[in-house]
């Protein structure tokens, strides 16, 4: 069989973003997955020089390639010259929206010594509603009257195809279990909407054990007992925060993964560490890319270069090296020789 060749649309980003990426890249192509790439220069700096961030035709571009691999968007921190939003709403957000990449995926895995040793699981986090719909508005603005509302959209459609989605993870789980983070006590609305729905999508997966934690107790068990955890589903805001702490009590967000996902493949998907720019060591050759690394096994999973994607992963988790004197080359090159 002829060996495809995957277009590829790359946006190294700030900071260690590049850096990062490339190594993703070398790796990918070591591991024998054939890919050819576009750069798209977009990011805080390219916004600083020109005052770009992404338009429409763009978007449309992007939407047509085979999967998209982002570094790390932003500015330094300290950095003032961009107000908060710009980039986030403007460029990654408005990707996630436009493309209709409504499930993001971050599975995560305790390191040696981390909180979580041993512990593998990952959140499901719906990628397109809840607080990041952008409803609200400002009245008033700056007066003593002012007023400012930030609603949280969930749709049936949008929770179902995200609970349904999760559950299809959790089936394939060895110990299949998935367990729905939300508020239900306090935010009645959209908590009955989710529990619901995981109730009625549950009764088709009777072999997925199904469980319920108010966020606040999810953020102690993340930390006292991990281990509980198959699948966590959760809204896209307590999905956001609870990403941080799974990437801290599993080894640091150095190493988490991250898939925004169009399961149906109107568009592309895209591809992405969970960690910052990282402005401070850019350059220097320190950068960590086994995040980065990660994302693309998370690519190849879903370009369906399943053996490429189990034999990076491995190589991954077998990675004993250390990274602080290996640098950004050396961790590239052992993972390369381990595939
Ligand atoms: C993430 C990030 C983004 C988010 C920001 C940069 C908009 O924190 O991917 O977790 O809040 O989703
Ligand atoms: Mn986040």
């Amino acid at each position: 069989m002829d060996q495809r060749t995957y277009r590829v649309a790359v946006l190294g980003g700030d900071g260690i973003g590049p850096e990062v990426t490339q190594a993703a890249l070398d790796v990918v192509r070591a591991a024998g997955v054939a890919i050819e790439t576009t750069s798209y220069d977009l990011g805080a700096a390219r916004y600083l020089r020109d005052g770009f961030v992404l338009d429409d035709a763009t978007l449309e571009q992007l939407r047509g390639y085979d999967a998209i691999l982002l570094g790390a968007i932003g500015p330094a921190i300290g950095d003032t010259r961009i107000p908060g939003g710009v980039l986030e709403r403007g460029l990654l957000l408005r990707m996630r929206f436009g493309l209709d990449l409504y499930i993001n995926y971050r599975p995560f895995r305790g390191i040696a010594g981390s909180l979580a040793e041993g512990c593998e699981f990952a959140i499901v986090r719906e990628n397109t509603e809840g607080p990041y719909a952008g409803e609200g508005g400002v009245l008033r603005h700056g007066t003593a009257h002012e007023v400012a509302t930030q609603g949280s959209v969930n749709t049936r459609f949008g929770v179902e195809r995200c609970v349904r989605y999760a559950f299809e993870r959790a089936a394939a789980l060895d110990r299949p279990k998935l367990t729905l983070v939300h508020k239900t006590n306090v935010l009645t609305f959209a908590g009955e909407l989710w529990s619901r729905v995981v109730r009625e999508i549950g009764a088709l997966y009777p072999t997925v054990e199904v469980d319920y934690n108010h966020v606040d107790a999810a953020c102690i068990y993340f930390v006292e007992n991990p281990a509980r955890y198959g699948i966590i589903v959760t809204d896209n805001l307590f999905g956001d925060i609870l990403s941080d702490l799974a990437g801290a009590v599993t080894g640091g967000i150095g190493y988490a993964a991250s898939a925004n996902l169009n399961p149906e493949r109107s568009s592309a998907s895209l591809f992405e560490p969970v960690h910052g720019a990282a402005h401070d060591i850019a350059g220097t050759g320190k950068a960590n890319p086994l995040a980065a690394v990660s994302s693309a096994v998370l690519m190849l999973e879903h370009l369906g270069e399943h053996e490429a994607a189990r034999r990076l992963a491995r190589a991954v988790q077998e990675f004993n090296g250390d990274v602080a004197t290996l640098g950004t080359v050396g961790v590239t090159r052992q993972l390369i020789e381990r595939l």
